[in-house]
């Protein structure tokens, strides 16, 4: 079953991408006692993923944390060597934490998958975003497809008040 509003993140490490080595992040430690927005990707490269998803997210980073999110995090099942690239494509710097969930364990614990198998990507994320408080879901949005809609950063802004 998937994860929904009320629910605690799993204790599950990912790889925070950053300029020297990638660096192991416990998700639990990371959203403790804190607001953190969360959002997912089908992958790296993609046309939508890299021209709106984001890209909405890196233009209202500040608006997000004038909302008091403290970070925002991108997940994506692609190895950490392809989100460095991609995060240097896009000019991430240190706005959004790029977080690797390279063989799925995190997106297959949260019953978010979507399996791209015909289109030749394999297992990948869902795209969706959230809003955690405290390690725990308080927003979830999960698009049906690919495109991006209650998953954009305006979704989660409005949500934010
Ligand atoms: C995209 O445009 O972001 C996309 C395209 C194909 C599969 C997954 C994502």
């Amino acid at each position: 079953m998937p994860i929904a509003v009320g629910d605690l993140l799993p204790d599950v490490t990912l790889l925070r991408i950053t300029a020297e080595q990638p660096e192991p992040i416990e998700l639990r430690a990371y959203s403790a006692g804190r607001r953190v927005v969360l959002f997912a990707v089908p992958g790296a490269f993609t046309p939508t993923c890299s021209a709106r998803h984001l890209p909405g997210f890196l233009t209202h980073a500040v608006q997000l944390r004038e909302r008091g999110v403290a970070a925002i995090a991108c997940v994506a099942v692609n190895d950490p060597h392809v989100l460095k690239a991609w995060a240097a494509h896009e000019g991430v710097d240190n706005r959004i934490d790029l977080l690797s969930d390279g063989a799925a364990i995190f997106t297959g614990a949260i019953g978010l998958e979507l399996d791209l198998s015909a289109r030749f990507f394999g297992v990948r994320s869902r795209r969706y975003a959230a809003i955690v408080d405290d390690g725990r879901l308080t927003y979830l949005g999960v698009e049906p497809g690919t495109e991006v809609g209650v998953s954009s950063v305006d979704a989660v802004l409005e949500r934010l008040g």
